[in-house]
């Protein structure tokens, strides 16, 4: 895979199902599956939510879900299928989300990583994270979750934001990207 071959835009609502499947085999195997199709599809029509895809040829790489609120925001989900893995997407799907936050004048991002899954967190150490909190029994009483979270306001904003593509599910940006431009904030 080459970085022209790798593309990142809004996942379409007929994506859900993928999107969904790709979570129960990558992220929460060994839990009952709670990103579900019809959560997976809530998150893609929701004002405050970006849910992102990274395509090579048409298949789905990878993807990842932001929730944004009004101080913070919340990285729900983030997994690349094995192929594609160490190749940069990781850090693409992420780096764009981290820049509509920053566009909306949201500069902290928390997530929640299990525990035994120290490739993920060597990733979000990587990627500027730090530990916040151990969380015991966090997944289902199964597995306990490390909080982690980073501070973007000393990350400068780059003009790659420009090149970010909408599409007609693509009003969680414009959302975002209105509201930093709000006067009263
Ligand atoms: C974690 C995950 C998303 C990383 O995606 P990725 O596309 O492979 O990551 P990148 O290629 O962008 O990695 C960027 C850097 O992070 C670090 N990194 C990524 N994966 C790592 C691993 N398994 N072990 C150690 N460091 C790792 C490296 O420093 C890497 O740079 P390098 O390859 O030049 O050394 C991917 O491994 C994955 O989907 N895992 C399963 C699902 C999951 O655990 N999701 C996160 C919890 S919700």
């Amino acid at each position: 895979m080459t970085s022209s071959e790798l593309s990142l835009r809004l996942a379409r609502p007929a994506e859900a199902a993928t999107i969904a499947n790709l979570s129960r085999d990558l992220i929460e195997y060994g839990l009952r599956w709670r990103w579900t199709p019809i959560r997976v599809a809530a998150c893609i029509r929701a004002p405050n939510v970006n849910v992102l895809v990274a395509c090579v040829r048409e298949n789905i790489a990878g993807f990842s879900i932001m929730r944004y609120g009004d101080n913070d925001a919340h990285l729900d989900l983030l997994a690349v299928a094995p192929t594609y893995r160490r190749a940069g997407v990781g850090r693409r799907l992420l780096e764009w989300l981290e820049k509509c936050a920053v566009i909306a004048g949201i500069f902290n991002v928390a997530l929640e990583v299990r525990a035994g899954n120290q490739g993920a967190q060597l990733f979000y150490k990587r990627m500027g994270y730090r530990t916040i909190a151990h969380l015991p029994g966090y997944y289902q009483g199964i597995e306990a979750a490390l909080r982690m979270g980073r501070d973007l306001s000393c990350r400068p904003l780059d003009h790659g934001i420009q090149r970010i593509q909408f599409n007609l599910s693509g009003f969680g940006v414009l959302y975002l990207a209105t509201r930093s431009l709000s006067p009263d904030r």
